[in-house]
């Protein structure tokens, strides 16, 4: 079954909003904490090892019933099975959206053309198995003999950015392998990584769905060339595998067939690090840990899947998003991790937001009439706080804000610990509550201020508040609850997709960027400038003039 195409704003539940906005706008959520002290025992939901709180929000019952209300007019329900079950969702490009399936039990069954794929999907998981507990152990060694210490993992978009966040991620799990990543065909990037590696001891795992993508292509021609200058071509099997839907084209560009570990063209690359795509990841922590990622990511999909929309995570976030996008005019969104472990997490989402929902065109084909895809950004806290936080405090623009914290630490440090989790609490309250006028007044008789500086330094020290945040506070950061976080936003891309009447899982305007960069690329290597627009011309002549 196709995505229905309805276009939200036509919706009962959209007008009903439109008007609730017109009353909400004037509350402020310090009021409705006052009206409704117990905010946060109705407005949170506790789910496994995670509990997320979205009682500071500019929300009443009321606002949820309209954005569920929203939901179901959308068929959301019926989206949400089309998903799951392999529908053709991705209908510009005719294909299935499966990367759930990739993290069930082996007793589920998920069909792509009549055809179960779960038997195909736990044969690469036995290889990806194999190879990495070789790797680890030693036992596959490179071509003098010698055990395996590094992994480059080149690729781009998706099959870097999912992979290397993880890897970053799960650092304290990892085992003495060194993990590197190479991306940006800036020639400078690959020198930097290969300076530290060693061709005896080092594995490449090339990673592009496509294997047709200029950055990762050219990165591994550099190295194979870069290892045959000390390697023999036969050796190149020993240390170079690749992860990719177009067999042929990696069999051309010279890696043995039995290197490849397939991936299939119903995971999106955004959405692929739970396929052969997270070898790197595999390698880094090893196969159990891999597994308890997917694991992870299969109980959110559980919880997505079957629990009512008021009690669903993924949800819940995602209809609070379109409140604040397409009612208040929120530009963008940030994201707050307060563990240095996840600081790859919003360039990681940046992709999964952007390229997903980044659309302007409703599945009727026509343009839409209202706001589409969030701008996301974020940096961990406490680093974050004193670099942009002062924009969310006291700016002028909107920025609903995800803070996620964890109740435990890693290596345990308590004092470290509850400094780090006392900035999480203050942060989310200050926004909320701001500083009164009274509040600044205190503290200027306290310290002494008044007369004509108190006057003067009033205004810029009263903050108004009311800036809204949720909170997701989890157990510990484990491979399993790292999982469930980025399922969590996998599906609040899902139903965003599906109430903005957009197709999430294309990118077609990335490919225009591409076209013109093949061009212009034999315009420079031919010295010949064609014809473009007068500031492009101009460019091009002086760089071709001054390389
Ligand atoms: O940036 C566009 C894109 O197509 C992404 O969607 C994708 O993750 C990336 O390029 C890399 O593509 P591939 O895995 O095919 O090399």
């Amino acid at each position: 079954m196709a995505l229905q195409a309805i276009n939200p704003t036509r919706t009962a539940a959209w007008a009903k909003l439109q008007a609730h906005y017109n009353f909400m706008q004037q509350q402020s959520i310090k009021t409705l904490f006052v009206e409704q002290p117990d905010r946060a025992h109705t407005f949170h939901i506790q789910w496994e090892d995670f509990l997320v709180d979205y009682s500071k929000n500019a929300i009443t019952r009321e606002t949820l019933q309209y954005l569920l209300e929203l939901a179901d007019e959308v068929h959301l329900k019926e989206a949400i099975a089309a998903y799951f079950e392999g529908d053709l969702i991705n209908q510009t490009e005719q294909r299935a959206v499966l990367h759930t399936a990739l993290r069930n039990p082996a007793s589920a069954t998920v069909r792509v053309d009549g055809q179960n794929v779960m038997p195909e999907i736990f044969a690469v998981k036995e290889r990806i198995k194999t190879f990495v507990d070789a790797i680890i152990s030693g036992t596959h060694k490179g071509y003098t003999g010698k055990a395996i210490t590094d992994v480059v993992n080149i690729g781009i978009g998706g099959s870097d950015l999912g992979p290397a966040m993880v890897v970053e991620a799960l650092q304290f799990y990892k085992n003495h392998l060194n993990v590197h990543f190479v991306s940006n065909v800036d020639g400078d990037h690959v020198q930097e990584v290969l300076k530290r590696v060693n061709p005896e001891t080092t594995l490449f795992v090339i990673v592009s769905k496509t294997f047709t993508t200029q950055e990762t292509l050219t990165n591994s021609e550099t190295i194979r060339h870069w290892f045959l200058q000390s390697a023999q071509p036969a050796d190149v099997a020993r240390h170079f595998v690749a992860v990719s839907t177009n067999i042929q084209r990696v069999t051309a560009f010279g890696i043995h067939p039995e290197n490849i570990f397939p991936m299939w063209d119903w995971v999106g690359g955004r959405f692929s690090l739970w396929s052969a795509v997270g070898l790197s990841i595999a390698l880094a922590v090893g196969y159990e840990h891999f597994d308890q990622l997917l694991a992870g990511a299969h109980a959110m999909d559980e919880h997505f899947r079957t629990t009512s929309f008021d009690q669903n995570i993924p949800v819940i976030l995602a209809l609070l998003s379109i409140w604040y996008n397409n009612f208040y005019g929120a530009e963008s969104e940030a994201l707050i991790p307060y563990t240095q472990y996840l600081q790859k997490l919003a360039p990681y989402l940046q992709q999964g937001i952007m390229e997903s929902n980044g659309k302007s065109i409703g599945r009727d084909g026509n343009p839409v009439n209202y706001q589409t895809g969030t701008i996301i950004w974020g940096e961990p806290g406490t680093n974050s706080q004193h670099a942009f936080f002062q924009l969310i405090h006291q700016g002028t623009k909107l920025i609903p804000t995800d803070f996620i914290g964890f109740v435990k630490a890693l290596y345990g440090d308590q004092n470290h610990h509850d400094k780090l989790m006392s900035n999480f609490f203050a942060q989310t309250e200050a926004l909320l509550n701001g500083k009164t006028e009274q509040q600044v007044l205190a503290e200027f008789a306290q310290q002494g201020i008044s007369g004509d500086k108190a006057a003067f330094l009033k205004p810029f020290k009263v903050f108004s508040g009311d800036r809204p945040t949720n909170t997701l506070l989890i157990q510990q950061l484990t491979p399993a609850s790292l999982g469930k976080l980025i399922a969590l936003y996998e599906h609040k891309i899902f139903v965003q997709g599906v109430v903005w009447n957009i197709f999430s899982y294309d990118q077609w305007g990335v490919e225009l960027g591409k076209q013109l960069a093949n061009s212009i690329l034999e315009e420079i290597e031919s010295q010949q400038v064609k014809t473009h627009d007068s500031s492009t011309t101009f460019l091009l002549e002086h760089f071709l003039k001054n390389r």
